[in-house]
């Protein structure tokens, strides 16, 4: 029989494989699915699992397939959680689990594994999303059945079991790193009263003191709603994400510090960082402005609020969440044309935006009249809109008399 562990090469995860083997007498097969958490965390990913005690390991590079197909519809959206989150954890994780049900199938194994505590969100995610696409896959948890309840009590079953790696018992934050964002929680992050110490937490990004002392310019091109250039240089998904990561972290750009409301009834404390989605969104954002008719602008903002609580809530794989996409593509196929933006510690202002699929027309929005636009037009447009009003203020004033 055999299991395929969602496999990170931390800690958790380490632990994860002899509590498998002595608990389920399974076959172990670690997968570790890149999204773009780093280097340093997929090094050595492979002998660490198997001196651990699982029998095979698949490192699965899936970035890019994460960029075009989970973040770039987030962004077309517009999706924002409870106004703030840009959703980094939330669009890894049904893709993640994806990986891990076609490993599933491909090995005849019965069952998934992963690392999320019975506390959280991620554990809905991951597992609304296997039933999504094989409900014959049993799911296990160990954070929801065992008794390890610290780092310490981790390495100490490790190395009673002859596993020796140089984890360490001092304690660190609760992190989930991808090539959209960094999150922070757990510590002393979890007292809502103190402020936090960016300098001591943040990983892709500068604080505003830091970042450089004269602004940059920069140019994002975006045709369907899709980012395609930075700086007039067309470029690959992948390319576009770091390259924006790396300008906004210089610039202190995206940094969020959200008290939210989790999916399983508590609030929590996050400090995100998303330097590059944060100015895609923000130029993402504009040109909407620019294209986008009334009507359309605000039904999509609706769009985007129930978006954004579909993949919170672990909802990607639903008829609804489809449709929804299928809504917002349609709404994008003039969302092409040029933004320009203007950073400096931690802000970022819009200076100028360029679409040949505009709706804005000059000779129209004026100040100085122009021929399309008859100024006398608008007092019979008046008289009819306010009827409701004039009428109701009638009523109003008979009332009072009788
Ligand atoms: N609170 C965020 C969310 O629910 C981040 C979760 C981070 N997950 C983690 N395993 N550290 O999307
Ligand atoms: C976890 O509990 O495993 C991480 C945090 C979350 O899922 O919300």
């Amino acid at each position: 029989k055999k299991v395929v562990l969602a496999y990170s090469g931390g800690l958790d995860t380490t632990t994860i494989i002899p509590w498998l083997k002595e608990n389920y007498d399974y076959e172990i097969i670690a997968v570790c699915v890149n999204v773009g958490q780093g280097i340093d965390e997929l090094d050595n990913l492979e002998a660490k699992a198997i001196q651990s005690g699982a029998s095979k390991v698949y490192v699965k590079d899936v970035v890019e397939e994460f960029i075009e197909s989970y973040i770039w519809p987030t962004l077309k959206a517009n999706a924002i959680y409870e106004n703030q989150y840009l959703l980094g954890t939330c669009m890894a994780r049904p893709l993640i689990a994806k990986v891990l049900v076609d490993i599933a199938e491909l090995e005849g194994a019965e069952a998934i594994c992963h690392g999320a505590t019975g506390k959280g969100n991620d554990q809905v995610r991951f597992e609304l999303a296997i039933k999504a696409l094989n409900p014959d896959l049993k799911i296990v948890a160990p954070w929801r059945l065992w008794d390890i309840k610290s780092r310490e009590d981790a390495i100490e079953y490790c190395h009673a079991r002859g596993i020796n790696l140089p984890f360490t018992a001092e304690q660190s934050y609760s992190r989930d790193k991808n090539i959209w964002h960094l999150s922070h929680e757990g510590l002393e992050i979890e007292d809502p009263t103190m402020e936090t110490d960016y300098k001591k937490i943040l990983k892709m990004s500068n604080v505003p003191e830091d970042a450089p002392d004269t602004p940059e310019y920069l140019t994002i091109d975006f045709e369907a709603g899709i980012p395609v250039k930075v700086n007039g240089v067309s470029m690959n998904a992948l390319e576009i994400m770091e390259t924006l990561n790396k300008i906004g972290g210089t610039h202190a750009i995206g940094t969020v510090d959200l008290i939210e409301n989790r999916i399983v009834g508590m609030k929590s404390r996050g400090i995100y960082e998303t330097p590059g989605g944060t100015l895609l969104y923000k130029a993402h954002e504009a040109l909407e402005h620019i294209c986008l008719d009334r009507d359309t602008y605000s039904f999509k903002s609706i769009v985007a609020e129930k978006f954004a609580d579909l993949l919170y809530n672990g909802q990607w794989f639903s008829p609804l969440r489809e449709a929804l996409s299928q809504f917002v593509d349609s709404t994008q196929e003039t969302v092409t044309g040029s933004v320009k933006m203007k950073l400096y510690k931690g802000n970022c202002t819009l200076a100028g935006t360029t679409s040949a699929y505009a709706l804005y027309n000059a000779s129209i929005s004026s100040f100085t009249t122009g021929d399309l636009y008859n100024h006398h037009d608008a007092e019979g447009f008046i008289n009819l809109y306010g009827l409701p009003m004039t009428v109701r203020a009638l009523m109003k004033r008979a009332e009072g008399e009788v």
